[in-house]
């Protein structure tokens, strides 16, 4: 035990990250401090809307936005994320909060994910920097041909240019 807050604990941090952003990677990195092992987790197919970047897309950027940190690693899963909780045999699910209309959602999530798993999840609150930024608002930017440097780590922007090389928005 190293004394910190959550020592001993194995954390999952789970999401779509299409693409991974810079508030992502905010939470990620100040979950490492925390908890001994973070495992960023993306979800296969998240029902809710098709996805700009493949799974194999998404993990690389994440991976390679990643390295700099050695308790931090990256999967994949389909399905109920309680069952992968249980699977991983973590010990606490992280989640980011941007704004305060995302605590509705989430509590009732997390309370679920509880019943489930038996796992409890910790919020950590976005960097106020950070708060207005969504993997949804980077896609809809950046496929009117907005600059989104700003917003993404360098190893997402790289993919996104390279998927998106001679983009001009202004072209007839
Ligand atoms: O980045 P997102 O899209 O907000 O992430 C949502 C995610 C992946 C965390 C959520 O959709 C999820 O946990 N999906 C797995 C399916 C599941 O377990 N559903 C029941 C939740 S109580």
């Amino acid at each position: 035990m190293n004394g910190s807050l959550g020592a001993g604990h194995s954390a999952i941090y789970p999401g779509s990250f299409d693409p991974l952003t810079r508030g992502h990677l905010d939470v990620i990195e100040r979950a490492a401090v925390i908890f001994d092992r973070v495992t960023v987790a993306v979800v296969v197919n998240p029902q809710k809307r098709e996805s700009l970047f493949t799974l194999d897309e998404r993990e690389v950027m994440i991976r390679r936005s990643v390295e700099h940190l050695a308790n931090v690693e990256v999967d994949h899963f389909r399905g109920l994320l309680a069952d992968f909780v249980r699977h991983r045999e973590a010990t606490v699910i992280v989640k980011g909060l941007r704004v305060v209309s995302d605590f509705e959602n989430e509590m009732s999530t997390a309370l679920m994910n509880r019943s489930l798993s038996g796992v409890d999840t910790v919020f950590l609150p976005s960097d106020p920097r950070w708060s207005f930024v969504s993997s949804s608002l980077v896609k809809e930017v950046y496929n009117l041909g907005a600059d989104v440097t700003e917003y993404v780590p360098p190893a997402v922007l790289a993919v996104m240019l390279a998927k998106r090389p001679a983009h001009r928005p202004n072209e007839r």
